[in-house]
C-alpha cells in the first residue's frame, strides 16, 4: 500500500480540491517543491502533459511516486477544443475563455449541439510502472452563464441529466461527480493495491 504521493501543480486550489477529494481514502497528497519551474505545457493531449508535469517533478524530488494531472473541457461540436487550450483559450482570464467558447456556439440553438465533456488524465510515475488514470463527466454548453460557485467553464458546463451547472454545485457536490474525483480515485484504488 504506498500512502503518500507528490502531485504536479502549483495551484494551490487544484491542490485544495484534490485532497478534499482524497479525503477519507488514507492517500496523501505530498506538495510540490514552492520555488519549482514546471516546463511550458506543449503536449497534444491531456495525457503528454501529465507526463511532462510528472516526470519534471521526479526529476526534481526523486520521489518513488509522482502524478501529473492535465484538465480541460472538449466540446463535441469544436471538434474537441477547446481541450489542451482550456487555461489559454481567449488569451485572457475565465471570463474571456467563456464568452469565446459561448460565441463559438451560438449557432449551435439546440442543446444536443451543445455537447461537452470535462476530461482528467492523470499520469502515475512509480520506481518501475506508468500508470494513466482517466475521468470524465458528460454534459452541454449552457446558452448563458449561471452559477458563482467553482472556476473556469463551471458556470456554463450543465451536467448531463442534473439541470444544474457545475457553478451551481457545492464543493462537495462537484467532487461527487467530477472528472478530477474520478481520476483521483482511480488512482487512489490502484495505489493501494500496492
Ligand atoms: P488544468 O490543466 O487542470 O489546470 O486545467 C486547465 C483548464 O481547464 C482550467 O484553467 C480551466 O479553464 C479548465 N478546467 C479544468 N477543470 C475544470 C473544472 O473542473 N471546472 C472548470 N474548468 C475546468
Amino acid at each position: 500500500m504506498k500512502s503518500s504521493i507528490y502531485l504536479a501543480t502549483k495551484n494551490a486550489n487544484k491542490l485544495r480540491e484534490v485532497r478534499h477529494i482524497l479525503q477519507g481514502t488514507g492517500l496523501l497528497i505530498k506538495s510540490c517543491p514552492p520555488d519549482i519551474v514546471f516546463p511550458e505545457e506543449t503536449g497534444a493531449t491531456f495525457e503528454e502533459n501529465a507526463f511532462l508535469k510528472a516526470e519534471h517533478l521526479k526529476r526534481i524530488t526523486g520521489g518513488e511516486f509522482v502524478a501529473g494531472e492535465d484538465s480541460g473541457l472538449s466540446v463535441e461540436k469544436l471538434n474537441g477544443l477547446p481541450g489542451v487550450f482550456s487555461a489559454r483559450f481567449a488569451g485572457g482570464g475565465d471570463a474571456e475563455n467563456i464568452e469565446k467558447l459561448l460565441g463559438m456556439l451560438s449557432a449551435y440553438k439546440d442543446t444536443a449541439d451543445r455537447k461537452a465533456k470535462f476530461i482528467t488524465v492523470i499520469v502515475l510515475l512509480g520506481p518501475l510502472e506508468k500508470m494513466t488514470f482517466t475521468g470524465e463527466v458528460e454534459g452541454f454548453i449552457t446558452f448563458s452563464p449561471r452559477g458563482t460557485n467553482g472556476f473556469g467553464y463551471d458556470p456554463v458546463f450543465e451536467i448531463a441529466g442534473a439541470g444544474r451547472t457545475f457553478a451551481e454545485l457545492s464543493a462537495e457536490e462537484k467532487n461527487r461527480v467530477s472528472h478530477r474525483s474520478t481520476a483521483f480515485r482511480k488512482l487512489a484504488d490502484y495505489l493501494f493495491t500496492l
